[in-house]
């Protein structure tokens, strides 16, 4: 089951309480964010690029703390794939500290080019 980072905090620990109860394999958390707040572009350019998800660097600190709510209660017993604003290995480690099974990057992916897993990976060994 994949959460959407717009969800109330319990509504994610209720979302946790559900995978467990329907003995699913696990989450991935985040999907992308239709939240504005926090954004360092000028009002009238958001606006003017429109509805839609936001992924990268606006999504990472909800990402984290939805994490933060998901492992105390999933607590090992579902995997938890942690996505959302992860750029550097520094960042992807936080996850794994935080109790993610697996980390995923898709934004830093597409701006950092082919070479970036590698990077990442490298770094953490
Ligand atoms: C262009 C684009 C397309 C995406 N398509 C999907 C999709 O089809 N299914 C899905 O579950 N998530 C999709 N996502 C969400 C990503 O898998 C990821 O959860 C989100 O972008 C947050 O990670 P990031 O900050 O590393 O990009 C998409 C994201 C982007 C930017």
């Amino acid at each position: 089951m994949k959460i959407a980072p717009d969800l109330a905090d319990e509504d994610i620990v209720a979302v946790a309480k559900l995978v467990l109860k329907m003995k699913l394999d696990g989450v991935i958390a985040t999907n992308t964010t239709i939240s504005r707040d926090g954004l360092a572009s000028p009002i009238q350019e958001v606006e003017t690029a429109g509805a839609g998800g936001l992924s990268g660097a606006p999504l990472h600190d909800r990402s984290l703390e939805v994490l933060h709510l998901l492992h105390p209660v999933l607590q090992g017993k579902a995997t938890i794939i942690s996505v959302g604003g992860i750029e550097t290995a520094a960042q992807a480690q936080a996850r794994l500290d935080a109790g993610a099974t697996l980390v995923q990057g898709y934004t830093g992916f597409v701006y950092e080019g082919p070479l970036w897993a590698r990077r990442i990976n490298r770094a953490l060994k």
